[in-house]
């Protein structure tokens, strides 16, 4: 992770005279309980208060939407403003002066740079709409009748048309911009020292970010062609695919002005604008790529009931399962709408109209009844082999819950399926957890990637490491024991007030970072300490089984005798260390490397 340019003095006062509670109160209905604040948090919609602001550390944390950040990220995404005008703006306040950035110019640059593109791709997306009024659009015209647009749906989504393959491009160039810029903007491509528009021809829709602006297209083949039917404009330094969400500015509108009541993701633009026509404004898609976790995470921002509306396909139903196994543990309320009468969101409303379409979305299913239901088409139930087969994928799919008190109604579900009585499926789903949690240490090779239960026991090791507890062991080199983990030790070694763990680059979208910082450690109780010794004593163990295998695999390979006689004698005090759960190996020697105090 890289710094944001200032020092980390720096920005430790002007965090401390711009406490987050003061600046939070402005925006916010804080209460206080014990050390902390609380309120609704403004970056998810909820009733009961979630958002709380640890003052003293100066950072907030939302226990249901996972947002976390120091006052200049609150001020940030409240005023929708950059890291730089946020730090102008809690200086000036407290009367601090801004500190020259050692990298200001680049800084700037890249400001200066981006603002160009975003001003060629606003001038772009206003020329192709007055493309489509103005003559040679008689093709562009026709089509549209036949996706019966209203000029509501081609004015809210700014549609327009591409007339050809280079005159945007003497557009563009006439208005200042350079072939460099219109390349780097997404909006012309290079062939045989040509600039030339990609999407020439085509029906075009803008795509924008969640500010309005404009930061790349979609467009579409007129006829069925050869090619592709939609083209998307490359990948930019604002328009990165797995991030855009077609209609997230007409959904921000919605939730500005409180309609949100639920987010209808679909799988293209083309059903976006339909189910815009059809009254259903808050409905949003992914642009034809797959759902990806900076989606979830936007997307939970705005309302947390999601409601997948895919295409009636098999490439839907593909679709379907990947967003749910995106969204599941994410603290969302997802649902899965069935359609019947026509093969996405679109035809639908074209074949049966609205309200059977509204229908069907408030019958939508509950995602855990959808996945039975989609296991079950797969199956043959009345083949007792086949019957054991979806048994065994729904209790797979149920015991994924975040707790076993969610799995009876879904249980419920699959006896009345099968006739199984519910105490057998009880004893299955339980057997289902184990082997899964079990694997693992069935296979004790050389692991790539630190185990889960490994990851957990680091996990707690970091986090009180972090928040500084009285049951750390200081003999522990953790350098060793936490190979891997280095950037974390390196953060918890700065020693800086946590509020200052939101300089570095990146923080707030580091899970396991925001995890140790908001780590919960009141489950723990009493228990802490030992836990604590028993999360010390797994990875080292681990470590030690590892160090043995390679050994025994160097003993065996090995034909020199001395050689084998060492690590015949590395193997015994392996072993020994093993049985009596010794950590004299990870013990700090001269070389104390973690500090604590
Ligand atoms: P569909 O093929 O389902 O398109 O692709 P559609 O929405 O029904 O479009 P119409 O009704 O034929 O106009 C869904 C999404 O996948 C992406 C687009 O984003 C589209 O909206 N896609 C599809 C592409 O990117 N390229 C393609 O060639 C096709
Ligand atoms: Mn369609």
């Amino acid at each position: 992770m890289q710094n944001k340019g200032f020092s980390a003095e720096w920005l430790n006062e002007l965090k401390r005279k711009n406490d987050l509670v003061s600046i939070a109160s402005n925006y916010l209905r804080l209460e206080q309980k014990g050390n902390r604040f609380w309120a609704c948090c403004p970056f998810h919609s909820e009733k009961t208060p979630s958002f709380s602001i640890n003052n003293d550390e100066g950072f907030y944390h939302c226990f249901g939407c996972k947002e976390s950040g120091d006052v200049i990220k609150f001020l940030q995404k409240m005023e929708n403003i950059d890291f730089m005008d946020a730090v102008q703006i809690l200086a000036d306040r407290v009367g601090m002066e801004v500190p020259e950035l050692q990298d200001k110019e680049k800084f700037d640059q890249a400001k200066k740079k981006k603002a160009r593109l975003l001003s060629a791709l606003d001038y772009a997306y206003k020329h192709y709409m007055e493309n489509l009024y103005g003559k040679d659009a008689k093709q562009a015209q026709d089509y549209i009748k036949t996706r019966h647009f209203t000029r509501h749906e081609l004015e809210d989504f700014k549609i327009g048309y591409s007339k050809d393959w280079t005159e945007i491009v003497d557009y563009l160039k006439g208005k200042g911009f350079s072939e460099e810029e219109l390349l780097e903007a997404g909006i012309a491509n290079k062939k045989d020292g040509r600039l030339f528009d990609m999407i020439g021809g085509r029906l075009v829709f803008p795509i924008f970010n969640s500010f309005g602006e404009c930061i790349g297209f979609s467009a579409r083949a007129l006829e069925k062609t050869d090619f592709a039917k939609y083209k998307n404009t490359a990948e930019t330094p604002v328009f990165q695919k797995g991030r855009v969400v077609f209609g997230i500015n007409l959904l921000k509108a919605q939730k500005q002005q409180q309609l949100l009541d639920k987010i209808i993701l679909v799988e293209g633009q083309m059903d976006v604008i339909a189910m815009h026509k059809g009254g259903f404004k808050q409905t949003v898609a992914c642009m034809g790529t797959a759902l990806t976790k900076d989606h979830v995470q936007e997307l939970k921002r705005y309302n947390e009931n999601i409601v997948l509306c895919f295409d009636n396909d098999g490439a839907g139903e593909k679709a379907t399962v990947r967003a749910i196994n995106m969204f599941r543990n994410e603290n969302v309320n997802l649902k899965v709408v069935r359609l019947s009468g026509g093969k996405d969101p679109d035809e639908v409303l074209n074949n049966l109209g609205k309200d059977k379409l509204k229908e069907m979305i408030d019958n939508a299913l509950p995602y855990m009844e959808w996945l039975i239901e989609y296991h079950k088409k797969k199956y043959n139930l009345s083949d007792p082999e086949e019957k054991g087969k979806f048994v065994k994928d729904v209790l797979a799919e149920i015991s994924k819950l975040d707790s076993p008190s969610l799995y009876e109604p879904y249980l419920e579900i699959v006896r009345d399926l099968t006739k199984i009585p519910i105490d057998i499926l009880r004893r299955d789903i339980l057997r289902v957890g184990k082997t899964e949690a079990k694997m693992p240490e069935n296979l004790p090779k050389i692991q790539e990637k630190v185990e889960k239960s490994d990851e957990k026991a680091a996990k707690f090791i970091l986090a009180s490491l972090l928040h500084k507890k009285k049951y750390v062991d200081e003999k522990i080199d953790y350098r060793k024991l936490l190979e891997g983990f280095e950037s974390y030790l390196d953060i918890i070694d700065e020693n800086l007030p946590l509020s200052a763990i939101f300089d570095n680059e990146g923080a707030s979208e580091d899970q396991l970072l925001m995890e140790i910082l908001n780590f919960n450690f009141s489950e723990f109780g009493d228990d802490a300490q030992v836990y604590f010794r028993n999360c010390v004593w797994k990875l080292a163990e681990q470590k030690l089984k590892k160090e043995q295998e390679e050994l025994n695999t160097k003993y065996k390979n090995s034909e020199d005798l001395f050689e084998r006689g060492e690590f015949a004698k590395k193997l015994g005090q392996i072993a020994l260390q093993l049985k009596n759960k010794s950590l004299e190996e990870f013990n700090v020697r001269n070389n104390r490397t973690t500090s604590q105090n």
